[in-house]
């Protein structure tokens, strides 16, 4: 049976490429792809989304444009990570298709109550807005899913975007606080994981062997990020944060995860957006699952088995 499955997210670059290896997989049912603010503004997120799916050929997948900024805190971008537009070297066009007219929030709950309890996945790339407004407007959605799977978070890592948190939490740590205390299992892969997986020249190349839009898209994308990386944080490897998503769905024992307490910092200026992650808890007593390690060199594997396999009928 295919995975049922909804991609939250703020494409961004890294969430580019996760979106092209769930587009050219036949191993998942893609319900929707939502879009939130977060990277770069939720126009240019939205925009990003359907043109990355007409890249891939699938617009048989609804996009649905999200919220514009956080429950609480003001809209923040980490545009110099992923290029003005969101897009990293490529330039935005017309698409064919653009977002259907329901909200990302409405559509999310919808998508999910009409399927049978714990049979939806949702993966979250960035900022979890869409989902603590639709589970404000109905609460059962949280025990509905089958799993949240969200990249976001750091423990042993320390942060990306402040020295104690990473972008995602930071972004809207209510919203995260929202979803972590909420019924929702959440699988949560943080940069104790993500910054795991870097890419590299040869990864790159790889990539550009292959013959078809998708993957060119994505190999342009990690170029940009090696040469972003280099001139911001003087590090020769880009992490891949966001594919680590799809990959734990499509592959969840190349994660090493374990039962955790997670918890956000939602008022303090200087450690907003912090994750406590608890390990010293029963395993009965949480619902939430932390990735401490991955197998790095198998899920770059898998991000070449499924760009070789883009624009397959699916
Ligand atoms: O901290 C990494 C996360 O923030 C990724 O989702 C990246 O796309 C940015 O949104
Ligand atoms: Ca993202």
């Amino acid at each position: 049976m295919k995975i049922p499955l909804i991609i939250d997210c703020d494409p961004g670059v890294d969430d580019a490429t996760g979106l092209q290896m769930a587009f050219a997989t036949d191993q998942i049912e893609l319900l929707a792809v939502t879009t939130v603010g977060g990277n770069v503004p939720a126009t240019a997120t939205a925009r990003n989304a359907c043109i990355l799916r007409q890249i891939a050929g699938r617009e048989d997948v609804p996009v649905f444009a999200g919220a514009d900024r956080p429950l609480r805190r003001n809209p923040a971008g980490a545009g110099e990570f992923h290029g003005a537009e969101g897009l990293g070297d490529l330039s935005p066009f017309e698409t064919r298709k653009g977002v259907e007219a329901e909200p990302a929030a409405d559509a999310l709950i919808r998508l999910v109550m009409e399927r049978p309890a714990g049979e939806v996945t949702l993966i979250m790339m960035g900022p979890m807005t869409n989902l603590a407004l639709a589970l404000r407007k109905e609460p059962s959605l949280a025990s509905r899913l089958k799993q949240v799977v969200a990249m976001g978070g750091a423990r042993s890592e320390g942060g990306n975007i402040t020295a104690s948190a990473e972008f995602n939490i930071w972004a809207d740590p209510d919203a995260a606080h929202e979803v972590l205390s909420s019924p929702a299992k959440v699988v949560m892969l943080g940069l104790d994981a993500t910054h795991q997986v870097r890419v590299s020249e040869e990864r790159i190349q790889t990539i550009e062997a292959i013959d078809n839009d998708p993957a060119r898209t994505v190999a342009a994308m990690l170029r940009f990020s090696q040469r972003i990386e280099r001139e911001i944080v003087g590090w020769h490897s880009a992490p891949l944060h966001d594919p680590c998503t799809v990959a734990y769905v499509l592959a969840p024992e190349l994660f090493d995860v374990v039962p955790a307490d997670i918890r956000v910092e939602c008022d303090s200026d200087l450690t907003r957006g912090h994750t406590a992650v608890e390990f010293r808890v029963k395993p009965e007593d949480t619902r939430h699952l932390w990735a401490k390690g991955v197998r790095d060199r198998e899920v770059f594997y898998l991000i070449g088995q499924l760009l070789a396999r883009a624009g397959e009928p699916k």
